[in-house]
Parts: C-alpha cells; structure tokens; sequence
C-alpha cells in the first residue's frame, strides 16, 4: 500500500530520531513579529517543553517579495535559533497562500466557483489546482527552500502546503480546469463512447460527441448528471493530490532523507484520504472539536479512528489544535482548565505521536486574531499559558509513547469517499447523510466503550470479526465480492441501508436491491418509501434472512442471515441512538467482540498502545471530570484469532 516502502520508514526514523517524547508545540509564524519578541518565544517555547514546530506555512509573500527574488535571511535565523534551542521544525513549502503579485501577473491562476465567479485575492488558499502556473511558482520556492535546509539541524519533516481542499473543495472550473478534467476523463474511459455510456448521457440528451463538449459541472438549470458530479469530486481529490504530489516530488529528490506529511482537515467530503495516505510518510490531522457539542468526544474519537486507519494503524500526528476557542463558529466557546488536556490525551490515546495547536503565538492582527493560540494576547501569566507548560512537562515524562502501536480494535468501520460522493448527488429517495450514518455506527460502539478501526474497501477486513458498512451506496460487482467473501469466511457484517444501489458509475444494479448484496443479506427490497418527517423505511422481502425488528406500521427493518461461516445483518432504518446500541451490543455479543476494559462508567475511554518493548500503556480518559490517568497496563489476555472464534 505504501509506495514510498521502506525508504519511508527510514525517512520517519530521521523525523523520531530528533524527538525523546511525544511532539509538542504549534506552528509558528515568526514572521509576524519583531526581534524582541522573537527572543522571548525562544524562552517560553523552553518554559512550555516545545520541541516541534511547523514554521512558514504562510510566509510565501515574506520569503519571496517579489517574483523570483528570495529572502531567506529571516528564515534562515529562526532555523538556527530553533535548532540552538532544541527545537526541530516541521519546514512548510510555504506554498498554501500565494502572495498578491501572483494573481495579479497571472490571473488564470485564481479559482472560479461553479457559477463562473472568479475568486480574489485577500484571504488565503486563492489558487486553482489544475493551474501549471501556480504549479511552476510553487515548485520554484519548493525547490529554493529543500536545498537551502537540506542538511539544516532542524529540519524535521516536510509540511507540504496546508490543509488541501480547505476553502477550494469543490474547487474550480475555470477552462483549465475544465480541460484537466477532460484529460483525466480520458485516462479513465479512453472514448467519449465509454463515457457517454458511463454517466448514461441518453438520458435528458445528454450525449457528447466530442470531449471538447465536457466540462466540470458547472451551474446548471436543474440536476446536474450525478455521474459527472461523481467523477468530478474524484477528479478534483485527485488533482489537489497532483499539486500535492509535484512538491512532494521535490524535496523527495533533493532531501532524499526527510519525511513528508500534509495536515488533512477535519473529516471532510473532499479527498479520499485513502488514495492520498500512501503518498504520505506520516498522516497528520487538524482537530477542532466544538467545545460546546456534548458529541464532541465521539465525533473526534471518529476522526482520529480515520486517522489512524488511513496507513492501517501507523501513529499519526495531530498537526493543529486549539488551545482554546476558535474563532470561525458563530460563537467560539473556549475549552475550559483542564479540557486542552483531556483533548489532547484522547489524541495520543487513539494513535497520535505529536500535539501541535494552531498557534504559537497570537496573532495581533488579521482574520485569526480572536484565535486562542499558546501564548495569549496576555501572555505568559495566563491560565491558558500555564496549562500549555503543565502539558508539555507531562507529555515528555512518558517517552515510551513515543511511535507505541496503538492498539488494533476487533471491530471497524467501512468508509468509502466514492460511495459518499455518489450518496450525496442529488434526486434520491430521501436526503441520506453519509457522515452522520458512519457517525451514528460509530457512536453505538463507542458508547459501549468498545475500539474501533476505520477501514477501506481493499483494506485488511479479516483481521476483524465485526465489520460495520454504513449507506454503502455505489460499489463495484468486485467491491461487493469482497464484502461477501468477508462473510463466507467467518466474520460479520452489518450494513445499513442504501447500500449496494449503484455501480462506479451511478448506474443501478438491476434486479433488484441491494444487487450485489441480496444473497448475502438474504432479502430484497422492493421499494424505497420515506416517511413524510424524514425517516427512511423501505419495503423489504425476506428471502432467507429472519426478522430482528419491524417497522413500526409492520414488515421487516432490520434483518440478520446466516451466510457462509459469517453473519450479515441488515438495517433499514436510523433507529434511535438507545436501539441501535441495543442492537449492536446483540451483535458484538454474537461476534465475541467485547469493551477496552469491562464496568467501564458511562464516560469514561480507555486505548492502549504497545510500546516496541511489547510494554502495554492504558490511557484513561474521564469525559465526565477532565481527568486523565496514564497506566502500565496488564498484558493482553491471549485470545483465539478471530477465524478460529466463527461459526
Ligand atoms: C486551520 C488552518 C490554520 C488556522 C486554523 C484555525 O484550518 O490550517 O491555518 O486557520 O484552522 O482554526
């Protein structure tokens, strides 16, 4: 899976090599600020234990003023006094934000929105993926910044970019863009014959006779073509994944050595995680939990999950975190004592190897100043200030985590960007929401204090006993094969509804629903019939599965089959939070899939990770109190292989 194989573990030894304990500190944006407070960065950082930051992620305009006319003198200081002081960085390409003078020499480069609304300059992220020439400006200063720091002391990992399809998602389609996707369309269906067939373009006459007619989706009267929308959300990952790749290229031919990573925002529908993972030594991610959702907990312990499955377990880093409040939610409530810690804890508790917060330093000015960062507007006497210091000594007296395996759960969860995006097309049933259905899976599990790993269609699913396939909506013939091959072999399934409707291609599975999946579940369901508030109901025949719990107004909504040495279940609804735990505690109990720890109080987690000495470290996380309790753990009870466990 990983194309950069052992050469990318030998590059993350470079990266561990310069670190005694867990990463901790935040990007740093010295460039905002003048000598003497540079000077007292230095001593704070030692007073707080920092000994990783993420430097110039958006200092493009500082480093190059002007086209094509460097000044690296102000960089170069800071990667001596960092690396003086103990501190390694993570050195950013710096390619994120592009100085005004781009756009203004080269326009083309701008994105433009679906409506044909150019963007402008004057936030940040103002660039269109496809764009050669944003490309070439950006590979100059990649270029400039990996031979200049090649053999710096401090240069730790590469930080390509930031935050990649952050405010450009869905993201241009200006006329190079359009003319990128035609090519990429080509690659995938080499004839326009192939092509109509594929996104059914007879229908609403639809057909093109040339690619020269093809573009992105742009706004249109009514439905767009939900294949080419399909197509075009893969394209547009793929093409962030491009620019990505070309600086990537970069300093892996000039440093050779160090490691590269690009922090992913939080969960979102605009990559696919699991086609950027391999090009990525180690995954970083961006937490901001809202401090005000009482499902916070979950939902981030969702996340770092996906995190953590993304290279099948490797730890991860958490690049970016508040320390506080945000400041980009209508009302940006602050993580109160002693919640920066609990937060960071579950982290490190679900895999992450680093805990770095956006930012250092305050900003005095600009759209991030009500930001929290580590060092308050009011500075070092500050109750936020204190309890960064507090952390950072904790953190470095448990070395041991240090690239601990976190440990693998007996439980995952399934998740599929490309079935996401065909989900969430428009003209179905009913509004189906892709998050909240892998949300909810996750929540009853979670609830039950039981680990869960995330997973993709092609990943290591044997090594579960339980796999978990929510709104599973568009899969291959061969996708579904496995599915049912995961089954026959012993291990069980439950997949929840629309799953299983339409090809790659958006195109449905004749026959009957779920097509590739009816002999599996045993049923077929004859008609789709959402109910007037919202809930999805459905009229299914049993074709050999039993009846577990009907609908309301009668006929089945949640089913189970034997099949093969496997179980697969089926649910036709969203039950309430209180059923669907009822119903996968019945599951897991069946499966032989039990809790981290047993009696564990409502709120309270536990994860464990091994460290390579075989040591087991607990994390005890109480959600109910903020307390947090870092523990040797007893060693694992043996248990039989789940194979051996099936029916
Ligand atoms: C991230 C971004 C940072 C900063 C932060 C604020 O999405 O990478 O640069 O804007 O959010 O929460």
């Amino acid at each position: 899976m990983n194309p950069t194989g052992e050469g990318g573990s030998v590059r993350l030894d470079h990266f561990y090599d310069k670190l005694s304990s867990l990463a901790y500190g935040g990007d740093y944006n010295p460039e905002q600020w003048g000598p003497e407070t540079h000077a007292e960065d230095m001593e704070l950082m030692r007073e707080a234990g920092v000994n990783l930051v993420t430097l110039g992620i958006f200092a493009w305009a500082t480093t190059e003023p002007t086209p094509g006319a460097y000044d690296f003198t102000w960089l170069d200081a800071h990667m001596d006094r960092l690396a003086a002081a103990g501190v390694a960085v993570c050195l950013a390409t710096m390619t994120a934000s592009p100085p005004p003078w781009l756009a203004r020499l080269h326009p083309e480069t701008l994105p433009v929105m679906e409506d044909g609304t150019r963007l402008h300059p004057g936030s940040r992220q103002h660039w269109c993926p496809s764009s050669p020439v944003y490309r070439r400006y950006a590979v100059r200063l990649t270029e400039r910044l990996a031979t200049r720091y090649a053999h710096h002391p401090a240069l730790a990992l590469w930080h390509i970019g930031n935050e990649y399809g952050c405010h450009i998602s869905r993201h241009c389609h200006c006329e190079v863009s359009a003319a990128a996707f035609r090519t990429w369309l080509r690659e995938r269906y080499g004839t326009v014959d192939a092509l109509n067939e594929a996104w059914s373009t007879t229908f609403w006459s639809q057909r093109y006779s040339t690619w020269e007619e093809i573009h992105t989706p742009r706004a249109a009267p009514s439905f767009r073509n939900p294949a080419q929308r399909a197509d075009y959300w893969r394209f547009s990952s793929d093409e962030l994944l491009a620019a990505y790749l070309a600086e990537k290229e970069v300093v892996s031919r000039i440093t050779p050595h160090i490691p590269v990573t690009t922090n992913f925002v939080p969960i979102a529908k605009t990559l696919d995680l699991f086609r950027w993972a391999p090009h990525l030594d180690v995954i970083s991610y961006d937490s901001y939990p809202d401090p005000h959702d009482p499902d916070a907990a979950q939902r981030t312990a969702f996340s770092y999950d996906v995190m953590r499955g993304l290279r099948d377990g490797q730890p991860w880093l958490l690049l970016e975190q508040a320390p506080s409040a945000v400041n980009w939610r209508p009302h940006n409530g602050r993580k109160p004592p002693g919640r920066m810690r609990l937060d960071t804890w579950q982290a490190v508790a679900h895999g992450a190897d680093a805990a770095l917060f956006f930012q250092w330093r305050q900003s005095r000015g600009g759209a991030e100043k009500f930001h929290s960062a580590m060092v308050p507007h009011a500075g070092r006497e500050t109750r936020v200030f204190r309890e960064v210091t507090e952390l950072g000594a904790e953190l470095a007296a448990h070395p041991a985590l240090l690239r601990s395996t976190p440990a693998r759960a007996e439980a995952a969860l399934l998740l599929d960007w490309p079935a996401w995006w065909a989900l969430e097309t428009d003209a179905h049933p009913s509004r189906v929401d892709y998050l909240d259905g892998a949300l909810a899976y996750h929540k009853a599990l979670y609830d039950a204090s039981v680990p869960c790993d995330v997973v993709p269609l092609d990943g290591n699913l044997s090594a579960y006993r339980l796999l978990l396939v929510p709104h599973l909506y568009a899969v291959s013939q061969e996708a579904a094969a496995r599915l049912t091959e995961y089954v026959r072999d012993g291990g069980t399934l439950v997949m929840s509804y629309f799953s299983g409707i339409t090809d790659e291609h958006d195109r449905v599975h004749l026959g009957g629903y779920p097509g590739p999946f009816r002999e599996l579940l045993g049923l077929t369901v004859e008609e789709f019939d959402p109910r007037a508030d919202g809930t999805w109901a459905e009229e299914i025949r049993l074709e050999g599965a039993e009846q577990v719990v009907a609908y309301d107004w009668g006929g089945p909504a949640v089913t189970r089959h034997a099949y093969g040495d496997g179980t697969a279940w089926y649910v036709g609804l969203d039950p309430d939070p209180k059923t669907m735990r009822e119903l996968l505690d019945r599951v897991r109990a069946e499966a032989g899939v039990g809790p981290a720890a047993e009696g564990l109080p409502d709120g309270v987690r536990v994860r464990t990770r091994v460290t390579e000495a075989g040591e087991r470290i607990r994390v005890r996380l109480d959600h109910r109190d903020g307390s947090v309790a870092v523990e040797r753990a007893a060693p694992a009870v043996p248990r039989a292989a789940p194979g051996a466990l099936r029916r």
